[in-house]
């Protein structure tokens, strides 16, 4: 039983980045949290981020069939990213989105998702929660 974590780009900077949007907490504290949180459950975690959009594409092909679901960020290729939607419909894995700020209220250019409408469902603006419920949802299928 595995679930997998995948974060696009900049998120390697929370903790530095926008503490006022993002919060104070790292990426290595979110795989940590995220991982123990999943364990008590008898999941693994793993877990990937990369800057890289193409990187993004390959691991999602790669994931395919190997994971109950997987809790995807794609950070600022959400709004752009015909490419990653198009990888999250041809795996068979079930993908939640998350957000950890309300981009909502944020620029319009952060109102659509690309990515959204191949997922299995969305979260935004729960802060780093928003990861562990939608692991919640995997563990408890949905
Ligand atoms: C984000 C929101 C995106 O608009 C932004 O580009 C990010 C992070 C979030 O988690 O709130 O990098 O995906």
């Amino acid at each position: 039983k595995k679930l997998l974590l995948l974060n696009g780009p900049n998120i390697n900077m929370l903790g530095k980045r926008d503490k006022n949007i993002y919060g104070s907490f790292t990426l290595e504290e979110l795989e940590r949290d995220l991982a123990s949180f999943v364990e008590k459950s008898g999941y693994h975690l793993d877990a990937f981020q990369s800057n890289h959009e193409g990187d993004l594409v390959d691991r999602l092909h790669a994931a395919d069939g190997e994971y109950a679901g997987i809790i995807f960020n794609p950070a600022a290729y959400t709004h752009t990213s015909i490419a990653l939607h198009d990888a999250i419909e041809a795996i068979g894995t079930p993908v939640i989105e998350v957000h950890i700020s309300n981009v909502h209220k944020r620029e319009s250019f952060r109102h659509v998702s690309m990515t959204a409408p191949a997922c299995h469902g969305q979260i935004v603006g729960l802060g780093k929660q928003g990861y562990m419920l939608a692991a919640s949802a995997f563990i408890n299928n949905f």
